[in-house]
């Protein structure tokens, strides 16, 4: 145990050191140096609704499609497309990347205008499938060198020129209003970088899409000025005619900060900005709160003291009356030990992914590194879980151990695994590329049921040989009477109540959170994130101690549950806001859509659940084992 610290400090100083000196690239990282005429692979991802620009725009839908779903009528390459390698979180991502027919060489064919490829036989029926995509604002993502094909677009709160990630598969606004035009036609602006001579790399990749009508068959033009629109008429059978153009256009960004035009999607004022005036209040609530308890709590003891020493006969009060019920044995306590291991194996995962992206791992060039790391983190530490679990179980005084332990690792990972496979029925059915491959279906059970659950039996054989953990007083034979208690220590008004301060932390960043998850927007503002988690967290434990005080002072000794269900409140805040969200910034037009949401959601607010409600039950079980060591009792 002692040589532990030392080593993980070596570890922890390396990996300083290697991304510090630059000599150490996650794949996916390092810059790759182009020559002159050497082919730039372009790679089509799977095709994403997109939020268009304005303000109030909503996401019409959820579903991803396959870049080369046979009813896009996209060119393929020769020899039929190629699926390109992907990480386990890429995929969970609904990252599915292909190769493509274009023919792209550094520094070549500047500004000539080329065709892809002349698409025959494209049915009314694949013309009613492309509209209704354009409608639904769909767009092509695009990879050149890892960085995503964007449109640029103007901030229009501050004026500047950002990049926003995909681009439209067509246009069904303005002048078109009636019937969606499809865009045939790329423009494509690269922007290299030389370092040294003759070496280049890849710094930014834009794409002006637009439509071109007229007769499909000729040689290209390219001339997107006079074009009239290409609209696809449901009843006919159509020849698309696909064009595009290179130009490759010197930049002066560095190769280190060509990521950074993507990023700045949100204005980081928004952030700045809510994020103290949240940080501000709340921070503020809590060192009030905890000022209350601790000078409520420590007049409290020295009166409790001196009573007991001038051996008045006046009776105890308060909190003291209780302690010989305080440690009973809660009802149902397999479930709520299992509950806080499972919380506190999602807390471990949580807690070093944000280290890992606050550290810079987490390249945006590396796709679904986070939820890669999230799902390692979360299936080695599946003995912390198991250890915490089986410790608070029998700290509980439960004593069926093996089922404790079984439970532990089996339960949370089923549950999860059963919504997934629920939505991927669904996304099946809509035809979406989202649904999770069934080699990944395997690959995650053999993580959770071949890696995770046996660390967690042997997290829970090492927390069963520890043993309860000692209580400082002694539990009465006969269980006390609990007078009425008042209204707002009910557990349900006592979780909404204290659950509202913990979401009102975390309820600007969380906005921009369900905003990448859901519209697939760059979310890179780890910083923030990890400070707002470290708020959450730590008004959560205030509040629940809070709230186990007020308990205990109203004799209600039942404090087990209430604590985990408090510290969880802030999952049904979430919820509600998850549905406002739904309400406010989508409007999703098929049944799939929604029920993938709702289903997500869930999903969402069941971690959260877990997560908090662990970090209560744990903070107040420490505040009750503190303030009964602090009094004597004869
Ligand atoms: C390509 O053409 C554009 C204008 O058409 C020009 O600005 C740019 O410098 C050219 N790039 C190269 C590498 O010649
Ligand atoms: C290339 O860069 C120049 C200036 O850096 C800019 O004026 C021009 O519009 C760019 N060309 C394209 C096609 O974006």
């Amino acid at each position: 145990m002692a040589t532990r610290p030392p080593f993980m400090a070596v570890v922890v100083q390396l990996l300083a050191f290697a991304a510090a000196t630059g000599a150490f690239y996650l794949p996916g990282a390092a810059p790759h140096n182009f020559v002159k005429g050497e082919q730039v692979p372009l790679f089509v991802n799977a095709l994403t609704p997109m939020l268009t620009g304005t303000d109030n725009a909503k996401l019409k839908s959820l579903i991803n499609y396959d870049y080369y779903n046979p009813k896009f009528q996209f060119c393929e390459p020769e020899g039929g497309p190629k699926k390109q390698p992907e990480s386990l979180g890429s995929i969970l991502f609904g990252d599915r990347i292909f190769d493509s027919p274009y023919d792209i060489k550094m520094l070549e064919e500047n500004g000539t205008c080329r065709t892809l490829c002349v698409k025959q036989g494209v049915t009314g029926e694949d013309a009613k499938f492309i509209n209704d995509r354009i409608r639904e604002d769909y767009a092509l993502n695009w990879l050149i060198d890892g960085l995503p094909a964007a449109e640029m677009k103007l901030d229009t709160r501050n004026g500047d020129l950002f990049f926003d990630m995909g681009f439209n598969l067509g246009n069904d606004e303005g002048k078109f209003q009636e019937q969606p035009a499809l865009n045939n036609h790329y423009e494509i602006v690269l922007r290299y970088h030389s370092p040294a001579p003759g070496n280049y790399r890849v710094v930014g990749v834009l794409v002006w899409p637009s439509s071109i009508g007229g007769p499909q068959d000729g040689p290209a033009t390219c001339d997107t000025e006079n074009a009239s629109p290409l609209l696809l008429t449901e009843d006919q059978t159509h020849t698309i005619r696909y064009s595009y153009r290179v130009t490759w256009n010197e930049s002066d960004t560095p190769w280190a900060t060509r990521w950074d035009n993507y990023l700045k999607i949100f204005d980081p004022r928004i952030h700045w900005f809510s994020l103290i005036n949240s940080l501000v209040i709340v921070v503020f609530l809590c060192i009030m709160v905890s000022m209350i308890l601790l000078r409520s709590v420590s007049r409290d003891i020295s009166r409790y003291n001196a009573i007991d020493l001038s051996e008045d006969v006046q009776e105890d009060w308060g909190w003291k009356l209780v302690h010989g019920e305080v440690f009973r044995t809660p009802r149902r306590p397999m479930i709520l030990s299992v509950l806080v291991g499972n919380g506190a194996q999602l807390c471990a995962m949580v807690g070093v992914t944000l280290v890992f992206a606050l550290l810079g791992f987490l390249s945006p060039s590396n796709r679904g590194s986070l939820a890669t790391v999230m799902m390692i983190c979360w299936t080695f530490f599946g003995g912390v879980g198991g250890y915490l679990s089986s410790r608070v179980y029998a700290s509980l005084g439960g004593t069926d151990r093996r089922k404790n332990a079984f439970v532990t690792a089996t339960v949370l990972p089923t549950v999860i695994f059963a919504v997934v496979f629920l939505l991927n029925l669904f996304l099946l059915g809509a035809g979406s590329s989202g649904a999770v491959p069934f080699g990944t279906m395997l690959l995650i059970i053999l993580l959770w049921y071949g890696i995770s659950a046996p660390l967690s039996a042997v997290g829970a054989y090492y927390g069963s040989r520890h043993g309860a953990v000692q209580h400082p007083v002694r539990v009465n034979q006969i269980p006390r009477q609990i007078p009425p208690t008042p209204k707002y220590l009910r557990p349900a008004a006592a979780a909404l109540l204290a659950g509202i301060l913990p979401f009102g932390a975390a309820f600007v960043e969380l906005y921009f959170v369900l905003s990448s998850l859901f519209a697939s927007r760059a979310y890179y503002a780890f910083g923030f994130l990890a400070l707002t988690a470290g708020i959450v967290g730590l008004t959560t434990a205030t509040v629940s101690i809070l709230f186990t005080y007020f308990c205990l002072c109203a004799e209600e000794y039942r404090w087990h549950w209430r604590a985990f269900l408090t510290g969880g409140g802030s999952a049904f805040w979430l919820l509600a806001y998850g549905l406002f969200f739904w309400a406010s910034r989508l409007s999703l037009h098929s049944m799939s859509s929604a029920v993938l949401y709702l289903g997500y959601l869930f999903l969402l607010v069941l971690l959260d659940f877990l997560v908090t409600g662990t970090i209560g039950f744990l903070a107040s079980y420490w505040a009750v084992r503190r303030l009964y060591s602090a009094i004597r009792i004869d």
